[in-house]
C-alpha cells in the first residue's frame, strides 16, 4: 500500500452499523470478484488550491491537457439506436457529433462545418446525411462528402473534405471518445473496470431515466460531491436512519497503468454517527420501505410483515428486492450478493465517468465543463435497469433537461432519489462561491485522509495530465 497509508484509520463502524468489510463478510451470497478486491494505492497528501476550481487559466489547461487528450464518456449506444442517429456531445467549447455510422459502427465527428465553421448539429437527431444549415454542405453519416452546393466555385474542395474525427470506442454499451488520435486505447483508461464489471455487464442494461442538469459550480466540485460519503450526515440528514456513511469502504486500485477509485456506502444500516440509537433492524425496515416507495404502491404491497421477522435485516431487504425486481423486470438476481442488491457502489474513471455497480443504486454519472466559464458545469445522470431479453430491448429514455434553478423533484421519474440529488445540488453553488471568497492563507482543500481520498486521486490525475508527470 505504500507510505501514504501510515496512520490511516479506515472508517468508523459500530455494533449496529459495522464497517463495510464486515458487512461483506456476512453477506448471504458469495461475493463477486469485484467485491472481493481490496485497493492497493493511497494518494499522497497534496496542496490543492481552491483556485483550480475557478481560475480561467487552469480551466484552459484542463481543456488542452485533459479534455483534448483523455478518454471520456460521451453517451450510450442505445441513445442512438438507428443508423444515422446522432448525439451532440459538448464538453466546454468543444463539440462532437456521436453518430451511429453503421449497424455496429460509431463515429465521433467534429461538430463544425468545413466551409465557414458553422455548428452542424445542435440537437439529438437522425437521418442519412449531416447537413449544414448555413449553405447546405452535406456529408454522409460516415463523415465522407456527400454534396457541396455550387461546387463549381470551390475547386479547392474535393473528397478529402471529410469531417474530422476523434477516436471512439465502446465498453459496456458506453461510448467513449478521445480527441487525441495518438492516445493509447480506451482499455488503458478503463483500469480495473473491465474485470470488476465482468459479471455486471452494462451492455445488458438500458437507460430508464436520463437528465442533464446545469449547475453553477465547477465540474470538479460536482464530481467531488459524489466521491465521498462524509457529507451524508449533514447534507442528507434525513437518510441517516437507514444509510451508512462513516463506515463506507474506499479503495483505489492501481493496475500499473491507471488508478481507479471506488466507494461502497452501505444501505439498510443506520449511520454509525447515530451511535446505535437506531438499530440495524429498524434501519433495514426503513430501507425496505424506502426502496418500495421508490417503486410505487404496487411494490409497497409486497413488503413482508416485519413483525413476523424478529431479525429482519439486510439479507431480508435484499431478498425482497430480488423477488420484486424479478416480478417487475423478469430478471433472475438469485445469485447476486446482498451488497450488490442494496449498497451504493461507485467507481470513477476520470475525467468524467462515474460507473455504479449493482442494483442498490444503479446510476451512471457524467461531469462536463459548460462553455468557457469554469464556474458552470453540466451533470448528466442516468438510472439504468437490466434488460431481461436482449431481443426485446426497451428504448432508452429521452433526455430531460434541468436549468440552473430547476429541481430534480420536478421530475417524478426520479422518485425518491430526486430529493437526494436536490440536497447535493443545493450545496454546489455555495461551494463555488465560498471558494472564490476564501482568505488567501486558507484557500487550499483540507481533505479527510480516508474518506476524501478519491478527491485527492482526481487531482492527482489532473496534475499528471497537466504537468505531464
Ligand atoms: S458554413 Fe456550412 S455550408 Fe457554409
Ligand atoms: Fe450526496
Amino acid at each position: 500500500m505504500g507510505d501514504n497509508s501510515e496512520g490511516l484509520i479506515e472508517g468508523y463502524g459500530t455494533k449496529e452499523s459495522p464497517l463495510v468489510k464486515d458487512l461483506l463478510a456476512s453477506d448471504s451470497r458469495p461475493l463477486s470478484y469485484a467485491l472481493q478486491q481490496e485497493g492497493n494505492y493511497r494518494p499522497a497528501p497534496a496542496k490543492i488550491p481552491f483556485s483550480t476550481y475557478y481560475d480561467k487559466d487552469y480551466a484552459e489547461q484542463e481543456m488542452e491537457h485533459v479534455w483534448k487528450k483523455c478518454w471520456q464518456f460521451a453517451c450510450r449506444e442505445e441513445d442512438i439506436p438507428n443508423v444515422g442517429d446522432r448525439y451532440v456531445y459538448d464538453v466546454g467549447p468543444l463539440s462532437f457529433i456521436i453518430i451511429r455510422s453503421g449497424e455496429n459502427e460509431f463515429k465521433a465527428l467534429y461538430n463544425a462545418c468545413l466551409h465557414r465553421g458553422t455548428r452542424l448539429c445542435s440537437a439529438h437527431s437522425g437521418g442519412d446525411e449531416i447537413r449544414c444549415p448555413f449553405h447546405g454542405w452535406q456529408w454522409h453519416v460516415d463523415g465522407s462528402v456527400k454534396e457541396i452546393p455550387g461546387q463549381w466555385d470551390f475547386p479547392q474542395v474535393d473528397e478529402t473534405f471529410r469531417l474530422p474525427e476523434a477516436q471512439i470506442a465502446s465498453w459496456g454499451g458506453c461510448l467513449f471518445i478521445n480527441p487525441d488520435q495518438d492516445a493509447a486505447p480506451l482499455e488503458d483508461s478503463l483500469g480495473v473496470l473491465k474485470e470488476h464489471f465482468e459479471h455486471f455487464d452494462m451492455g445488458k442494461r438500458f437507460t430508464l431515466v436520463k437528465t442533464a442538469k446545469k449547475i453553477r459550480a465547477n465540474w470538479k466540485n460536482v464530481w467531488a460531491a459524489f466521491l465521498e460519503a462524509y457529507h451524508v450526515a449533514e447534507t442528507h440528514f434525513d437518510a441517516v436512519d437507514f444509510n451508512g456513511d462513516a463506515n463506507t469502504k474506499y479503495d483505489i486500485f492501481d493496475n500499473g497503468v491507471t488508478k481507479t477509485g471506488r466507494l461502497i456506502t452501505p444501505a439498510a444500516v443506520p449511520s454509525p454517527g447515530l451511535n446505535d440509537a437506531v438499530t440495524a433492524r429498524e434501519a433495514a425496515i426503513e430501507a425496505a420501505k424506502s426502496f418500495a416507495n421508490a417503486l410505487g404502491p404496487a411494490a409497497e404491497d409486497t413488503l413482508p410483515d416485519f413483525d413476523k421477522i424478529p431479525d429482519f435485516g439486510r439479507k431480508h431487504v435484499a431478498e425482497w428486492r430480488r423477488e420484486t425486481m424479478k416480478a417487475m423486470l423478469g430478471v433472475d438476481l438469485s445469485e447476486v450478493s446482498d451488497s450488490e442488491m442494496l449498497d451504493a457502489t461507485q467507481y470513477d474513471m476520470f475525467p468524467n465517468f462515474g460507473a455504479w455497480l449493482g442494483e442498490g443504486l444503479p446510476l451512471m454519472y457524467q461531469f462536463l465543463p459548460l462553455g468557457d466559464d469554469p464556474n458552470e458545469s453540466l451533470f448528466v445522470v442516468r438510472l439504468l435497469a437490466p434488460v431481461a431479453d436482449e431481443n426485446q430491448r426497451p428504448p432508452a429514455a429521452p433526455m430531460t433537461e434541468l436549468d440552473f434553478d430547476e429541481f430534480f423533484e420536478s421530475l417524478p421519474q426520479w422518485g425518491r432519489i430526486a430529493h437526494v440529488f436536490d440536497q447535493d445540488m443545493s450545496n454546489l453553488p455555495i461551494i463555488q462561491k465560498g471558494m472564490r471568497s476564501a482568505a488567501k492563507e486558507r484557500s487550499d482543500l483540507v481533505l479527510g485522509r480516508y474518506q476524501e481520498q478519491r478527491i485527492a486521486l482526481m487531482h492527482e490525475f489532473l496534475e499528471a495530465q497537466i504537468c505531464g508527470k
